[in-house]
């Protein structure tokens, strides 16, 4: 059984604003790639060549970075969705791609460490109607809860305030083409979505087989600043160091990661760190589990924990920045002058913590 790829790629991105004023969320960097890279060659790893991209108002974008696939081994077709009304809706948009093909479905912004193999491996070798991935959550009120018996899954409810097992839906799922009937009898739930966590319940109602399999391995959705920085250090765990920068009169210890054109000066760096081109350090320490972005400057500051997009300057920062996000062409620079105030200029739905 040969499966076609379904890939989301819509979406807003609300939770991660500012960035996603300017960006697709699927495409900000997780130890210096888009998280959507990840997602594509999750399912390539899965042996998915033909593979649909659900594309929204960032589309533009999401197609220069993905470009035909030729650089992961695929073929793309972009899927325009006209308005972002829930995973089916996304799933009936794609009806004429998929045709009477099974298929993965994954959210281009989740990150999963072991991939997606085991799930689709167990899908092609079963006789299910579909087939899930869950993973036990502290907090399942704000995801898709499944009940597992026996092995087979037997209750599916979305965003449940009672919920029935601590089992949250990761964001992949594997279909037989009947989905798209199920798809038909939906009704938009309480947040005006077509859910696919119904559609998969009407599956249920009809007595058809849903298999689960569980997440070997941690599972992250991207979906809030917060989640993109432990992102990064989860990514960043299995960093391959690569030493392409020129150090001057500086420390790197640990896994580190040096781009083409990089400076290091009068610096310490410790790993994991990532690091990309063009990249200016000067008098500064870089700790563990940050990714600093092409063509950033970073002088006389403390940075670790962190996400810095390319071409921001970080400049005499006084104390140590942690666990932050920062965007793209960002300055933070610390004051020397008098009166010693702080000056902030914020886009809409910034956030700082001080
Ligand atoms: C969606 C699904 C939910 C699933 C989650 C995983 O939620 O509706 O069932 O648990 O993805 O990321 P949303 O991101 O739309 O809130």
């Amino acid at each position: 059984m040969k499966l076609k790829g379904l890939l989301l790629a819509g979406g807003t991105g609300s939770r991660l604003r500012p960035l996603t004023y300017t960006g697709a969320k699927q495409l900000i960097p997780i130890a210096n790639r888009p998280i959507l890279h990840y997602a594509v060659e999750g399912m390539v790893q899965t042996g998915i060549t033909d593979i649909g991209v659900i594309v929204g108002e960032t589309g533009p974008a999401i197609r220069e970075s993905l470009g035909d696939g030729g650089q992961f081994g695929c073929q793309f077709t972009y899927i325009p969705q006209n308005a972002p009304l829930g995973l089916a809706h996304a799933v009936k948009t794609a009806s004429a791609f998929l045709a009477d093909t099974p298929f993965l479905m994954f959210l281009g912004d989740n990150l999963l460490r072991s991939g997606l193999k085991t799930l689709v491996d167990r899908f092609i070798s079963g006789q299910y109607a579909a087939s899930i991935l869950l993973t036990a959550v502290d907090d399942p009120r704000q995801f898709g809860v499944a009940v597992v018996e026996d092995g087979r899954v037997t209750r599916l409810v979305e965003k449940p305030q009672n919920p029935p097992s601590h089992w949250a839906l990761v964001g992949a799922y594997c279909f037989q083409p009947e989905i798209h009937q199920a798809i038909m009898d939906l009704n938009p739930s309480w947040r005006g979505e077509y859910e696919i966590t119904d559609a998969i319940q009407v599956l249920i109602d009809r007595q058809r087989v849903v298999d689960a399999t569980f997440v070997d391995g941690w599972w992250k959705d991207t979906g809030r600043p917060e989640d993109v920085i432990e992102a990064n250090r989860l990514i960043l765990e299995d960093l391959t160091p690569k030493m392409q920068g020129i150090l001057d009169e500086s420390e790197v210890v640990g896994r580190v990661s040096l781009g083409v054109g990089t400076h290091i000066e009068h610096s310490i760096v410790r790993g994991p760190v990532v690091i990309g081109d063009g990249v200016q350090i000067r008098n500064s320490y870089i700790g563990p589990y940050t990714s600093v972005g092409n063509g950033v400057l970073i002088e006389e500051t403390e940075i670790e924990n962190s996400v810095v997009l390319p071409d921001s300057i970080i400049r005499g920062v006084a104390e140590r920045i942690d666990q932050s996000l920062i965007g793209r062409g960002v300055k933070v620079q610390g004051r020397v002058e008098r009166p010693k105030a702080m000056r902030l200029v914020l886009g809409d739905h910034s956030r700082v913590d001080l």
